[in-house]
C-alpha cells in the first residue's frame, strides 16, 4: 500500500516534480487534498525556521507525517540578501525584485550568488533536515524567457546561460530545489 504524506505546498508544479521524484511508494498529498485551506505563516528568519513552521502547522492540525520547502536567493555581495524575503524583496513582483536586485549590485564586481533550498520532514516523532545549493553570478541584465523568479539574472557555475534561457530540463536536473528533494527522496526510499 502507498505510504500518504503531505507535500505542505498548492504548486502544482512542485508536487509533480516530488511526487515524480518520490516513486510509487509514497501518495503525495496537497494541502488542498487534506482540506487545509489555511495561509500557514512563514515568520521565521531562516528557511529551514520557515520549512519547519509549515509542515508543524500540517502535523498539529492534520495529523499526517508531512514535508515543506522554503527557498530563496542569496547574494554575497549583499550579506546573504534577499535570503528569506526572496518573494517580497521590492514589495512587487519578480520584475521588480530583479530591478532591485541589480541596483543594489550596480558598480559591485562581486557577483557571487546561490540559490538555496531547506526541505524539512516530519515523520512520526523525528524530525530531519535536507538542503541543495545551487551556487553562480548574478549579471548584469535579464536574459531568457523561462522559469520563474531571479532565473533571468542567475547563471548556474559551469554554464554559460542563465536559469531562465536553460530550460526546464536542464534547471529541474541541477537546481537547488532538486538536489534537496533527491537527498529527500533517497531518506524516504531507505527507510520505507
Ligand atoms: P519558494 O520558497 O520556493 O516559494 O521561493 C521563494 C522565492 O525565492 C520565490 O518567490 C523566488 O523569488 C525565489 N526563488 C526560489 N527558487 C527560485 C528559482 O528556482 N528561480 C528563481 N527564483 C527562485
Amino acid at each position: 500500500m502507498k505510504q500518504k504524506i503531505v507535500f505542505a505546498t498548492n504548486n502544482a508544479h512542485k508536487l509533480e516534480e516530488v511526487a515524480a521524484i518520490l516513486g510509487e511508494s509514497y501518495e503525495v498529498m496537497s494541502l488542498r487534498e487534506i482540506g487545509c485551506e489555511a495561509d500557514i505563516p512563514e515568520t521565521a528568519d531562516t528557511f529551514a525556521g520557515n520549512a519547519l513552521q509549515k509542515a508543524q502547522y500540517v502535523k498539529e492540525h492534520f495529523g499526517y507525517d508531512c514535508f515543506a520547502d522554503d527557498s530563496g536567493l542569496e547574494v554575497d555581495a549583499l550579506d546573504g540578501a534577499p535570503g528569506v524575503f526572496s518573494a517580497r524583496y521590492s514589495g512587487g513582483g519578480s520584475e521588480e525584485n530583479m530591478t532591485k536586485l541589480l541596483h543594489n549590485l550596480t558598480g559591485k564586481s562581486e557577483r557571487g550568488a546561490q540559490f538555496r533550498t531547506v526541505i524539512a520532514l516530519l515523520i512520526g516523532s523525528d524530525t530531519h533536515l535536507f538542503e541543495g545549493i545551487v551556487r553562480g553570478t548574478i549579471i548584469e541584465e535579464r536574459r531568457g524567457e523561462g522559469g520563474f523568479g531571479y532565473d533571468p539574472i542567475f547563471v548556474p557555475d559551469g554554464y554559460d546561460k542563465t536559469f531562465a534561457e536553460l530550460g526546464s530540463e536542464v534547471k529541474n536536473r541541477i537546481s537547488h530545489r532538486a538536489q534537496a528533494v533527491e537527498k529527500l527522496a533517497i531518506f524516504l526510499n531507505e527507510t520505507k
